[in-house]
Order: structure tokens, then sequence, then C-alpha cells
């Protein structure tokens, strides 16, 4: 790897710690009665304590500092008043800036106990997302990442969601290349070593189809299927890959006995 990428590497560590470090410190209080504000806050202040920022604030508008999204919701649930209520499976999507380099990554929570699907779509996500990170080396191609997880998933009858990505990460959130979640196997771009990026992989139970709502942001699946998301953010380094995003305590998905 070239000087540079060294140094941005040494900043993504950072970045990408803290913003697992706040998944991990959130994980004790996903429990019936709390409310997605209060998660917001709570890590909000986390963050900041932490010396980084959260990205997501006023990031085009949005106005929360991360992203909460239940059940069918696919992507950029918006924190609200809403309580969690057992049963509930939620994604929790942060995104911290520390010396301007972003650490992007997200987590399911399952509220209480929930139904054998939920916890195989759960399941079958991080699963999927793994299988794409075990690839990673200077050479491989994105549609072989967009394969692994496609594949994955659709093996185990869910679908893999089209209308989001994941993307190019470092000292801007978002930036190319797109990294999509299907596609065939020797297509697409070569990896190279010093690229940053992030997989984050969004499953349906039912249909891929996603809507809109309203508000401009929050995602669901047009069929109200339930849907799950992990993300890590991820190095390519001159033989294989670095994930940023690891939990220090190895909540990897749930069940994390904390
Ligand atoms: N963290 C999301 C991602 O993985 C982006 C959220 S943008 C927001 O790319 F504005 F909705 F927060
Ligand atoms: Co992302
Ligand atoms: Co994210």
């Amino acid at each position: 790897m070239k000087d540079n990428d060294l140094k941005k590497f040494q900043k993504m560590r950072l970045a990408g710690n803290l913003a697992s470090k706040t998944l991990d410190m959130i994980t004790g209080y996903i429990k019936p009665g709390i409310t997605t504000e209060k998660i917001d806050q709570i890590c909000y202040e986390f963050i900041k304590d932490n010396g980084g920022y959260s990205a997501p604030l006023y990031y085009r508008g949005f106005k929360k500092s991360l992203c909460t999204s239940l059940n069918h919701v696919v992507c950029h649930g918006i924190p609200s008043e809403r309580i969690l209520d057992d049963g509930d499976i939620l994604n929790i999507d942060i995104t911290a800036i520390v010396e301007d380099y972003h650490g992007d990554t997200s987590r399911m929570f399952c509220v209480g106990n929930v139904s054998v699907k939920a916890k195989n779509l759960i399941n079958a996500t991080y699963e999927a997302m793994m299988n794409a990170i075990k690839i990673l080396k200077p050479g491989v191609r994105l549609g072989d990442i967009g394969y692994e997880i496609q594949s994955y998933v659709e093996k185990k009858g869910f679908s893999v969601v089209r209308d989001f990505c994941g993307h190019g990460v470092s000292n801007v959130f978002h930036e190319p290349p797109n990294i999509l979640h299907y596609g065939k196997k020797n297509n697409g771009l070569e990896i190279k070593p010093g690229m940053t990026f992030t997989i984050e992989p969004m499953v349906n139970a039912g249909k891929y189809d996603v809507k809109v709502l309203n508000d401009g942001w929050t995602a669901v699946t047009k069929d109200k299927s339930l849907s799950a998301q992990f993300e890590h953010t991820i190095g390519i380094t001159d033989n294989g890959y670095e994930i940023f995003t690891e939990s220090d305590k190895g909540y990897n998905k749930p069940p994390y006995n904390n």
C-alpha cells in the first residue's frame, strides 16, 4: 500500500472503532420501552464525548444523528417518539466522523422475543455480508461481492434490495464506487489496495421492492415484509482486507449476551 493509504487507514480505524463502540455501548439499552429518539440522544452524546461527530446530522437535511429502521423499514428510519415493543427488530446505523474520516456501521437488534422468521432473516443477512467480506482481496471484482450476497440470500428464500447500495467512504461520507449487493461473478470494477468502502446488504423477507415515505427518508418494503441490514466499513490491503468497524465486544449478530 502507498504511504497515503496507510495514513488514511489509520484514521479509518479511529472512526470505524468509534462507530462500532457506539453500537456496543447502546446494546444494553435496546429493550421494550425505550424510544428511538432516546437511542439517538444517547449515541449522539457518546460520539461527541469520544471526540467524534455524527455524520448523518444535517446530512442532506437529515435531522437526527443516526438511523433507526424498525421491522419493515429497510433503511433511513428517522428516530422518533416510537417506543420499542416486544417482538420488534431494529437496525441502528451509525456513522462517526473522527479527524474528517468516516466509520459507517450498522447492526440488527432483537427487542424481547422475536419470531423465528425474523431471527432467520437477521442471521442470513449477517452471513451474507460476511461471506462477501471474506473473499475480499486485490483483483476481486465488485460483481463477485454482489454475487456472494445475492446467492446466499436467495438460497435462504429472501430477497436483496436493489434501490440502495454500499459506497466508497473516507473523508467523504458517500463516494464512488457504488457497491451493489447483487451481481454476477467476474463482473465490474476490480478492487485495489487502499480502497475503502462499505458493504451493507438490506435483505427482505418478501419481495425486494422498496418505497420511500413522504418524509423523504424512510424506506419501507412495498409488501410490508420484514427487512434486515448489517453494515461494515472495510479497507482493501495488499493481500486481503481489514474491517474497521469490528465490535470490540464480539457483538456481531444477535443474541449479543450483553
Ligand atoms: N449510514 C447510512 C449509510 O450507510 C446513510 C445514512 S444518511 C442519513 O450510508 F442521512 F440518512 F443519515
Ligand atoms: Co453506508
Ligand atoms: Co450506514
